[in-house]
């Protein structure tokens, strides 16, 4: 039977995380996509947003403050964003490479929601998107954070934002571990781990690893899953 399995080519795997700012999302990326090729398993390193095309350079004005927007006018942008890039990303995971995603549509819904945004409604752009299959949620205080060189001058960098932003991220982990243990159908089809990111580089580094070793081995037996499809 294994046979079977290895003549088929193997896709790549989608990798999430997500986290506060300051909570090592861009460090700990860098750090497994150095790792995976060690491991000579092809990824690639993305991140949003993108703020490289047209609708990512809105984004970078509007989080330097050189624009206002509705906040539902840049909730839209930084889905559309993702929109942007789902065909590359799938093409890509079905060539065999993997993709670690620097934030995703869970930062677009947490940040949304901490200002106010229905939840559902801040959900339904993204809906159909390559969903990952592991999202890794960095979990850092607010204080630890500040005491990493502090928020910058970006318009999400200050700590009312971040506190709740931490606790709209939890909610998200939460609710698949009910719905998981439930047996829920109507769970999002998403493996959240929490990561306590308030350790030693090395130390996060090592658990980000573990986990990833595991889904490398059990996803890519799996079709792609989409994005809050079951809603
Ligand atoms: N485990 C850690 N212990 C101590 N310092 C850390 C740790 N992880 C990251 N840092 C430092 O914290 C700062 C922020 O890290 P990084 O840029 O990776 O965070 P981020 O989550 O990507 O932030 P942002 O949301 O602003 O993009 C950097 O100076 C980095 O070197
Ligand atoms: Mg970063």
């Amino acid at each position: 039977m294994a046979s079977h399995v290895d003549t088929n080519k193997k896709r790549g795997v989608l990798i999430v995380i997500e986290g506060l700012d300051r909570s090592g999302k861009s460090t700990q990326a860098g750090a497994l996509a150095a790792r995976l090729a060690q491991s000579n398993v092809p990824a690639k390193l993305i991140k949003f947003p993108d703020r490289t095309t047209p609708i990512g350079k809105m984004i970078d004005a509007y989080l330097r403050s050189q624009s206002d927007l509705d906040d539902r006018a840049i909730h839209l942008l930084f889905s559309a964003n993702r929109w942007e890039l789902a065909t590359s990303i799938e093409r890509t995971l079905s060539e065999g490479t993997t993709i670690i995603c620097d934030r995703y549509a869970f930062s677009g819904v947490v940040y949304s929601v901490s200002k106010g945004l229905p939840f559902s409604w801040c959900k339904s752009p993204d809906i159909g998107l390559p969903a990952p299959d592991l999202a890794l949620f960095l979990d850092v205080s607010p204080e630890k954070a500040r005491e990493r060189g502090g928020y910058g001058e970006e318009r999400y960098e200050k700590e009312e934002m971040q506190k709740r932003v931490r606790e709209l991220f939890r909610k998200f982990v939460v609710r698949e571990e009910d719905a998981e243990q439930r047996g829920d159908a109507s769970k999002d089809d998403v493996t959240w781990v929490q990561i306590d990111a308030g350790r030693s580089l090395e130390d996060v580094k090592e658990s980000i690893w573990r986990e990833v070793q595991r889904v490398l081995e059990d996803a890519p037996r799996r079709p792609l899953r989409r994005l809050w499809v079951s809603h």
